[in-house]
């Protein structure tokens, strides 16, 4: 299959209005995940990060956001991959929430900030324990020769870790918050005509509303 034209939507669920949202795009945010989560949409905190590697190629790959936290957007990951590499260069980052159920997307714009240990800790020991030995076993991003290689250093961690109850998490793992200065939300209308929502962050911290055109 290599043509697509015949593959239209039409977006007529909700409408995107200035009276009803509200001055805080957390809040909003937060709203629609409910709604997301109501319209049985998959894996609603399934996010696109995207970073920037050193040549200004920008990456995109899925994360999950595992909590909002003193108003960032946090999600959990290998310290030593490519996407931390990157948000070490620079911690710039955006956001990209699809709820095609509910025929909305959500854009976020900000930093990424390294969480403390202790708060990774503490949510690493919450995962079930197969979760907790695959961060033990990948070392994520880098080149690995098979399969086999994985398996094997699975059984590895098993073994090491066996009789231990509760387990640490490893030092190359732990957690970002993306604290947002600006977030979009934009709801899917009729005749493309859509709605879209901008907050911009402004320096006394309030947040600035303006409408884009579709
Ligand atoms: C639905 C879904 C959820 C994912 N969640 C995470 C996550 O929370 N953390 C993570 O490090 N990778 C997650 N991944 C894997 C990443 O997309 C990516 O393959 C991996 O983090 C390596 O990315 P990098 O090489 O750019 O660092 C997820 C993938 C999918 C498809």
């Amino acid at each position: 299959m290599n043509n697509f034209e015949s593959h239209r939507e039409s977006y007529t669920k909700d409408e995107l209005i200035e009276e009803k949202v509200g001055n805080d795009p957390v809040e909003l945010f937060q709203r629609w995940m409910v709604e997301a989560i109501n319209d049985h949409v998959k894996e609603p905190n399934a996010m696109i990060l995207s970073t920037v590697d050193s040549t200004g190629q920008p990456e995109l790959r899925t994360v999950l956001l595992k909590e909002i936290y003193e108003g960032g957007f946090v999600f959990y990951t290998n310290y030593e991959s490519n996407k931390a590499k990157q948000i070490d260069q620079n911690p710039k980052v955006s956001l990209l929430f699809l709820w095609k159920e509910s025929e909305r997307q959500v854009r976020i714009n900000g930093e990424a900030v390294k969480l403390s240990a202790e708060k990774a800790q503490s949510y690493f020991q919450k995962r079930p324990r197969g979760s907790q030995i695959g961060a033990w076993t990948s070392p994520q991003s880098t080149i690995i020769k098979d399969r086999d290689f994985l398996d094997r250093r699975k059984n590895d961690m098993e073994n090491k870790f066996a009789g231990i109850p509760i387990l640490d998490k490893p030092d190359f793992w732990g957690g970002y918050k993306i604290v947002p200065d600006k977030i979009e939300f934009w709801q899917g209308r009729d005749n493309r005509l859509h709605d879209r929502l901008l907050y911009t962050k402004q320096e006394d911290s309030l947040w600035k509303i303006d409408r884009l055109a579709p």
